[in-house]
């Protein structure tokens, strides 16, 4: 029996999961689950954002579905007790270094994009970003310039070998789709980018069937929007990731659709919506649980071995949008239960 890691942790986390493992368990797979508090909810239960109970339920798993974290009421403690850590210390403690983030345009919403309709309906691209290194993890601090002034650093680095294993992870995912890969770097400014182009051309020599192409970070934000069509998978690093997924996201219509793995290289994975918290509308039945059941589908795909059931999750979804279910987010008046019941009843 597979061993589920349940971690609701802040905002609407708790509510998004809950609906998808209700879709998890409706599937008559032979699942377990322990849940445990992370982020603002453990640091206000245990003191931690990411107690050592979670830690380990996370290692023991085989599998982790996580919510969100992020809480207001934490926003002035150090920074190592704030909600964010628990998802940072998790990626890194478990080195889930690569982090897939598909995004897909569903039939027949393609009036939820920010984009034209025409724009928008080519969407089907898989951001590939790196999630333990980079200014993420560099050194940081806060410390007085000779004039006196506050100054805050944070140091960007990535050695080549952490470029390489993300690099063939890119590689690996194109070569599974279309054959097409777009790296993403700032190459003209910065060295860390330099030594990342560098590598992934070196790491392409083991790749002659994919096609390789490089896309400053600036002209990739601009071309996600004029034409989002053009991509395939795009590897990228940490913080051009966590940017370009969010933007990605509002091509397809909202932050509210759009799953996302973070593997090792054995294929454990932790499982997240990558929208946050969403204090705003927390407890209030309002948020949209898609991404959270397509980051269910994701789980049974990537570490579970079940990818049957991860096609019947996702045609569930998209069919539970089809027949008109819409949360807010999407302009309509479903709560997250009726959202997570129209999906049940697709299945
Ligand atoms: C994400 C989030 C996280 C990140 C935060 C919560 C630390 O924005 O998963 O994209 O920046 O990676
Ligand atoms: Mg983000």
């Amino acid at each position: 029996m597979a061993l589920i890691a349940i971690l609701p942790g802040d905002g609407i986390g708790p509510e998004v999961t809950t609906e998808a493992r209700r879709v998890l368990e409706r599937l008559g797979l032979d699942l377990s689950f322990e849940e445990a508090p992370v982020g603002g909810a453990a640091y206000h239960a245990a003191g931690h954002p990411l107690p050592p109970a979670t830690l380990d339920l996370a290692r023991r798993a085989d599998a982790i579905l996580f919510g969100a974290v992020g809480d207001p009421t934490c926003d002035s403690l150090d920074r190592h007790l704030r909600p964010e850590q628990a998802i940072l210390g998790l990626r890194k403690a478990l080195t889930l270094f690569a982090n897939l983030r598909p995004a897909k345009m569903f039939a027949g919403m393609e009036d939820a994009s920010a984009l034209r309709p025409e724009v928008a309906r080519a969407i089907d691209l898989v951001i590939v970003r790196e999630l333990n290194g980079d200014v993420y993890f560099g050194e940081k601090g806060m410390r007085t310039t000779a004039d006196g002034l506050r100054q805050g650093y944070d140091v960007m680095s990535y050695d080549e070998a952490e470029v390489r294993r993300i690099a063939v992870a890119g590689f690996e995912a194109a070569r599974r789709r279309r054959g097409k890969l777009c790296s993403i770097d700032k190459a003209n400014v910065l060295e860390t980018s330099q030594l990342w182009r560098d590598v992934v051309i070196e790491t392409a020599a083991d790749y002659a069937d994919v096609t390789l192409t490089h896309m400053y970070v600036d002209n990739a934000a601009m071309q996600l929007v004029r034409d989002p069509g053009q991509f395939d998978v795009i590897v990228t690093g940490n913080l051009f990731g966590d940017i370009l997924s969010d933007q990605a996201s509002m091509c397809v219509g909202s932050i509210g659709l759009l799953p996302s793995a973070a593997l090792d290289v054995a294929g454990k994975g932790l499982y997240e919506p990558i929208h946050g918290s969403a204090p705003d509308i927390a407890g209030q039945g309002k948020a949209n649980p898609c991404a959270a059941i397509l980051s269910a589908a994701m789980m049974l795909r990537h570490s579970l071995g079940e990818p049957a059931a991860a096609d019947r999750i996702e045609a569930a979804v998209a069919a539970a949008l089809a027949s008109g279910k819409r949360t807010a987010d999407l302009g309509g008046t479903c709560s997250t239960r009726e959202m997570g019941d129209a999906v049940l009843v697709a299945l």
